[in-house]
């Protein structure tokens, strides 16, 4: 159908963005329709309303140093810690496994993976998943991730006396419209590292228009608009929308369709992520909650981690970007050693799916999106040239996935606490950044599996690297065979 050109130069005139139309009468007749088709998808009114509610929320986000807001750590009643290495946790962490595993065993439990970031830390073109960290086996974030589900399915089969193969994880994967393509390869071209094709859901998160530091939505060409992806917490969004183009089905309606209850949603950098972790849902699932997070204790005032707290009596996590400095390093009166603000998100949620797929659409508008200050490219809107900004010229809006935390209610959500060292060492910079980089991912899992093996019985000659593979072990467990064993050389166990 054709667009009626004068209508939608109103409705954009209406919502203060005619300027969209100035080169609009130089363009060939192609480039028209290819633009006002952009233009007459898009929800211009929406675009408007997040930018004022954003603008809000920003202001209010840089007076919280002195707003008369109560902030605080996220209360003991809704936290449990298995984060103590003594081994006094042993106990609790075996009845919460064998909840979580139960959980699994049933069918019940799936994965959720945010994989729409584009890495640009890291400094690598295709998607952070792809990365290799260089160990020894060369697996990149994805097979680490793939080979832990499928070593969990094991477990839980095991655990349950279920037929080998018969129980299955889903794993859904969220990428953006720049990682979709070469992720879906990336899967394809290796088989899906063993898991069923049809097991593995690919869907996408959404964009939105780049604008101003006044509102006014940036042209990238003389026909079409500057867009970015809408952070990790178009989740929500995406979670409704067809799974790809002319597809009849959501991600929503496959977790029902497939009776899954429970989901456990992470970030795609964490080379120590628990997949799945069924000590995580174990906890969750018992405590009857909507919501989990799992934290790690933050203790270097800089690190660039949210930290969990309590706005007004609201579960929150306060980003890294929007934590003043004087809070960031104040003290806890009661434990002066350490950090006050010190429950450091490490990318772990749990979901039920009934909270994904009726509670949140109920509070979803209500969510302010977070304001990104960049230099983006764009056009001199009297040349018409392309310029590229030395300094911020613009926005980019996005919504962050723990934004939904605030509006879950009272017991609503548990706080997971997890030792550092087991579960946490996200890769975001450049090699030979000396922190959060392919190294220090590297160093950290390869110390762990020495822990690991060590703890078995066995010994590992010095300057011996040894990676176990995850469909060995998923944390240390299924080791025995290795009991008395001298590691005297770098190797790759890949079977027991
Ligand atoms: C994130 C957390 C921060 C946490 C830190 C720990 C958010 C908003 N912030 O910060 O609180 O302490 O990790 O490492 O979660 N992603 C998308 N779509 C997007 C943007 C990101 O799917 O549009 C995904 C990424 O692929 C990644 C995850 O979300 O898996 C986190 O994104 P990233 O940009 O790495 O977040 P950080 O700023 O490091």
């Amino acid at each position: 159908m054709a667009i009626d050109i004068v209508a939608l130069k109103q409705r954009y005139a209406a919502a203060g963005q005619a300027h969209l139309f100035t080169f609009f009468d130089t363009l060939s007749s192609d480039e028209q329709s290819i633009f006002a088709a952009q233009l007459a998808a898009l929800d211009v009114e929406r675009v408007n309303s997040v930018y004022a509610k954003a603008v809000e929320a920003d202001a209010a986000a840089a007076a919280m140093a002195s707003s008369k807001a109560v902030l605080g750590p996220p209360p003991a009643e809704s936290t449990i810690s298995t984060s103590d290495a003594s081994g006094k946790d042993a106990p609790l962490e075996q009845e919460l496994r064998m909840i979580g595993l139960e959980a699994i065993a049933q069918g019940q439990v799936g994965v959720l993976l945010m994989a729409g970031g584009q890495g640009t830390r890291l400094g690598s073109s295709a998607p952070k998943g792809c990365y290799d960290i260089g160990l020894p086996s060369h697996k990149s974030l994805f097979q680490l991730q793939a080979e832990r589900i499928r070593r969990l399915q094991t477990l839980a089969e095991k655990a349950f006396s279920k037929e080998e193969g018969s129980v299955v994880i889903p794993w859904y994967i969220m990428t953006s419209g720049p990682t979709r393509k070469p992720t879906e390869e990336f899967f394809k071209e290796r088989n899906h590292f063993g898991l069923e094709a049809k097991n593995v859901i690919f869907f996408e998160q959404g964009t939105l228009p780049c604008l101003t530091l006044d509102g006014k939505i940036l042209l990238d060409t003389k026909s079409s608009i500057a867009t970015a992806p809408d952070g990790n917490g178009g989740l929500y969004k995406a979670l409704r929308d067809k799974l790809y183009p002319g597809s009849s089905e959501t991600a929503i309606n496959s977790l029902q369709t497939r009776g899954i209850k429970y989901l456990h949603c992470y970030g795609v950098d964490n080379c120590l992520v628990r997949v799945g972790d069924p000590i995580f849902l174990g906890a969750c699932i018992k405590q009857g909650v909507q919501v989990g997070v799992k934290v790690v204790t933050k203790t270097d005032p800089a690190e660039s981690v949210g930290v969990v707290a309590l706005r007004d009596g609201k579960f929150t996590v306060i980003e890294y970007s929007e934590l003043p400095k004087e809070l960031a390093e104040a003290k806890d009166k009661n434990h002066p050693q350490e950090l006050a603000f010190r429950a450091a998100n490490i990318v772990n949620h749990f979901y039920t799916t009934s909270f994904l797929a009726l509670d949140v659409p109920a509070f979803e508008a209500q969510m302010a999106f977070h304001v990104a200050r960049k230099k983006i490219p764009t056009l001199d809107m009297q040349t018409g040239e392309r310029i590229k900004p030395t300094s911020p010229n613009g926005m980019k809006l996005e919504l962050f996935v723990f934004d939904v935390f605030p509006f879950v209610g009272e017991g609503g959500l548990t706080v997971h606490e997890v030792p550092r060292q087991e579960e946490f060492s996200p890769l975001k910079n450049a090699p030979g950044t000396g922190t959060d980089d392919p190294q220090t991912s590297r160093r950290d899992l390869l110390a762990q599996q020495r822990r690991w093996i060590e703890k078995a019985g066995a010994d590992v000659r010095d300057g011996a690297e040894i990676e176990l593979s995850p469909l060995v072990t998923y944390t240390g467990e299924g080791l025995d065979g290795l009991k008395g064993k001298s590691f005297t050389e770098s190797t790759v166990v890949d079977s027991i």
